[in-house]
């Protein structure tokens, strides 16, 4: 079982604690409410500094048992310079918690009194505390190296007041991130579509108004194309529309549409069974939305939002669609189904045009874990852009930049969409490997109608990627910081 992480603030005068950090600067000791601390100890700074050649350079530290038993551990202070990047921040929460998870200690004071350590930035450094701490460990038996049961962080701040509006503001966008972690990491046999919407349907608690249709509704909607994808599955497919109107009820709505493949075989395609275990994580786009509709509720974002998630298992099987089967999309677009594998353009051409014919939204974008070709391209370090509007690009860049979840924009073009053509319907879900991200983008543009539009190919960022400062689990929940953030800068009044 996880150790639960509960964080506090407090002003610098107070309780001691059993573990208290502090920060030095690099050749300078300790000064402020940290001298105090310092001053505990009883030792010299000079003499301990040259004894164990602790500069107080980044990364360095200095851990330290006091006589009387209290224990004092100084980190070299890598402090964000004062105009440097807010994510900075984010880092430096994250490599703060693994310093004080190394210590093995549970009840933990922090002091943090720098000048540049504003509201906005202990914002940060308790969500990068929160995004390291996470880790997905529910089906493993309990082990030694999980430390104590509980840690208790109480940062001692100057202004605690001023800095608890960030935190509980920046830590409905951790809550979303978290959620999308959770959902990703899950196996499918624990998460179907029925259990995925009924996890969506609890987001009702926060205001969410969630519909959930089932295959019958779908059909009588001509959703012939999400269907196929179902077809060969034991579990019926679901349709989730959540949301969230915390805006002005005349304004048109933010929508954000998801690919939920709850578990991805490739179907009569079937894919090679090397690292298959991978596609559990194949609704990591549904994820990202859902994590995303739960952030902005639980902040009150002052914005609408809709949230659209198709939900469906792709399973070879005695009724599962052929590759050459001919399917009729709820836009009236045929589509030759060349390969059963390339499902998450098909699940997606009916979300998208269910969600622009029925909301009208100011832009639509979608998130999906969509090609391998994407992460030939760009690894796990960037997420593929694609977008038939340059402002709704150029702020999602800036977005992506700002959350430290980054994009590379790829291109969309005539050239392109001829490929998509059939020899017998009116596209193919397939082509040839040659610029396979773009085809796909290229095939759900078929279905966005003249709505600004992006799409985000997140096959090489929802799963799998390096360890960094403020995630080691399999799934980062990438997208929802991002896209929360892209809600904040641009379209909150
Ligand atoms: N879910 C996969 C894409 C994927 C691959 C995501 C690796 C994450 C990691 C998608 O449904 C798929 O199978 N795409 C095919 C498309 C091809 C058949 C046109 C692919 O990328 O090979
Ligand atoms: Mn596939
Ligand atoms: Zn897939």
């Amino acid at each position: 079982m996880s150790q639960t992480l509960t964080i506090r603030t407090a002003a610098f005068n107070g309780e001691p604690a059993a573990l208290t950090v502090i920060y030095a600067r690099e050749d300078q000791a300790p000064t402020g409410a940290a001298a105090a601390v310092w001053a505990s100890t009883g030792l010299d700074w000079a003499a301990s500094a040259a004894a164990g050649a602790f500069r107080g350079r980044p990364g360095q530290s200095l851990d330290i048992i006091a006589s009387g038993g209290a224990r004092v551990l100084v980190l070299g202070s890598g402090r964000p310079a004062a105009d440097g990047p807010l994510n900075a921040w984010t880092d430096r929460g994250g490599s703060l918690l693994a310093r004080i998870a190394a210590t093995r200690a549970s009840l933990v004071s922090v002091v943090i009194d720098e000048a540049e350590a504003t509201p906005q930035a202990i914002g940060e450094l308790v969500a990068g505390l929160r995004l390291r701490h996470y880790r997905f460990d529910r089906y493993k038996s309990p082990r030694p190296e999980d430390g104590p049961p509980s840690l208790t962080i109480t940062l001692k701040l100057a202004d605690p007041a001023a800095a608890n509006a960030a935190i509980a503001d920046r830590g409905a966008t951790v809550d979303g991130t978290l959620l999308a972690r959770d959902l990703v990491n899950e196996p499918a046999n624990v998460l179907g579509p029925v259990e995925f919407a009924a996890r969506a349907a609890s987001l009702a608690d926060l205001g969410v108004s969630v519909e959930i249709l089932e295959p019958e509704a779908l059909e009588k909607l001509g959703m012939g194309s999400l269907l196929c994808v179902a077809q060969g599955s034991d579990r019926p497919a679901r349709l989730v529309v959540m949301q969230w109107r915390g805006g002005n009820p005349d304004d048109a709505p933010l929508a954000f549409v998801g690919k939920g493949v709850v578990f991805d075989t490739g179907g009569i395609s079937i894919k090679p069974a090397g690292s298959m275990e991978d596609m559990k994580g194949d609704m990591g786009g549904a994820a990202a939305v859902t994590g995303l509709m739960l952030a902005l509720a639980t902040r009150k974002a002052p914005v609408n939002v809709v949230g659209v998630i198709g939900l469906v298992e792709n399973m070879p099987s005695g009724s599962a669609v052929r590759p050459g089967d001919i399917v009729k999309a709820m836009s009236g677009t045929t589509i030759e189904v060349i390969n059963t594998d390339a499902e998450g353009r098909l699940v997606l051409a009916d979300a998208l045009w269910y969600t622009q014919d029925r909301f009208k939204p100011k832009f639509m974008i979608n998130l999906a874990t969509l090609t391998g070709a994407i992460v030939v391209a760009l690894g796990h370090e960037h997420a593929g852009l694609f977008s038939n509007n340059d402002e709704l690009a150029t702020r999602l860049l800036a977005a992506g930049l700002s959350a430290n979840e980054k994009l590379w924009r790829m291109p969309l073009s005539p050239a392109y969409d001829k490929l998509i053509e059939s020899k017998f319907a009116d596209i193919r879900n397939s082509v040839g490997r040659p610029a396979g991200s773009i085809t796909a983008a290229q095939f759900l543009q078929r279905f966005v109608n003249d709505t600004p539009w992006a799409h985000l190919d997140i096959a090489g960022t929802a799963f799998g990627a390096a360890n960094t400062e403020v995630n080691t689990s399999w799934a980062p929940g990438f997208g929802v910081a991002l896209l929360d953030r892209l809600v904040r800068d641009f379209y909150q009044g």
